[in-house]
């Protein structure tokens, strides 16, 4: 990787006597998408708000751009912008104030402010509302007004703490547009998502955090991979054709749904000798169907591997 944007090391803190961070370490590449994938609790939005200054780290280092967030919080916070589960929206101004607003907070000049006011709401599709209050918004576009005012000041990296959580489909697949297009922009972007489908779609690096660890860590696909290859599944119509079926072939036997899972590649000669030697053995499936690993096989795996201490790398 060429230098990290934002390094962890060794982060720990406790809250009281519970220890939420128990030594996170990890690296975030420029220009790249990092999502931090955790169950409820996990500690996400607190790595996000030491990262972003809000609080300090018990022990640990952690940088965003080579300046440390706990010693060089000034420095820090002209890098990054947050949002997310911290909605910065004023319900009474509209979204162009709103914006109009956070350009001056950051000290913009006035020329500036109305400019990238102008760009940002053409980009996150709100000019139409732009003169309306943002308490007549529906919750896609207060999120993007969030995420807008959050980017006023041009950071580098920027924080989206869920950000699409409570949005309908739609929404969140727009959602999801933006943030690839932020991050083709050059803009480094550290998401927390409690959605693998998200982190599979979006992330280019995820790591999972669970009882305060780093987990595991790598691409959707190099997670994918943890919990093996693919899988064909054929269905039978009743258990003799099943049970005949097991005996040829091996696999798993699901005696419930009349089903036999064999894990192989999904190559359309693998399919026709599987089904070949059915045939030719007078076994007639009613169905079959290829299964990729998915991220849920993932997480559930490693996350309950984890509770019987098997895996640690954090
Ligand atoms: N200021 C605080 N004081 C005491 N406990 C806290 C504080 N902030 C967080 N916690 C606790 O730390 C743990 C991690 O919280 P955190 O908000 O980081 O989780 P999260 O992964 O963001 O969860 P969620 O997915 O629900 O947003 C939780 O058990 C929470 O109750
Ligand atoms: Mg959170």
């Amino acid at each position: 990787m060429t230098e990290p944007v934002i390094s962890v090391k060794n982060i720990k803190k406790n809250f009281g006597k519970k220890t939420v961070l128990d030594g996170l370490q990890f690296e975030v590449a420029k220009g790249s998408i990092f999502a931090l994938l955790g169950e409820n609790g996990a500690g996400k939005t607190t790595m996000v708000r030491i990262l972003s200054t809000l609080i300090q780290a018990d022990s640990g280092v952690a940088t965003i751009g080579g300046y440390d967030t706990n010693r060089e919080s000034a420095s820090v916070k002209k890098l990054i912008s947050l949002t997310g589960q911290y909605a910065a929206v004023d319900e009474l101004l509209t979204g162009e104030e709103n914006l109009l607003m956070m350009g001056r907070l950051n000290h913009l000049d006035r020329q500036t402010v109305k400019k990238r006011t102008a760009e940002l709401l053409e980009q996150f599709d709100l000019k139409e509302a732009a003169k309306k209050r943002a308490q007549s918004y529906s919750g896609g576009m207060r999120r993007r007004l969030d995420i807008a005012i959050s980017l006023i000041a041009n950071p580098q990296v920027i924080f989206l703490d869920e950000p699409t959580t409570g949005l309908d489909p739609r929404s969140r697949k727009n959602m999801w547009n933006m943030i690839q297009r932020l991050a083709e922009s050059g803009v480094t972007i550290f998401l927390t998502t409690q959605y693998l489908e998200e982190a599979d779609q979006l992330a280019d690096k995820i790591a999972v955090i669970s009882r305060g660890k780093i987990v595991e860590e790598g691409t959707a696909t190099e997670l994918k991979r943890l919990v093996g290859e693919e899988k064909i599944e054929f269905t039978f119509a009743d258990l003799p054709s099943c049970q005949k079926a097991l005996d040829l072939l091996g696999g798993q036997i699901d005696v419930n749904e009349m089903s036999i899972t064999i894990t192989t590649e999904s190559s359309p000669e693998n399919i026709r000798q599987l089904l070949n030697m059915l045939y030719e053995s007078s076994i007639h499936p009613a169905s079959f169907i290829f299964r990729k690993p998915t991220l849920d096989d993932v997480f559930m795996e490693i996350t309950s591997d984890h509770k019987k201490g098997a895996v640690v790398n954090g």
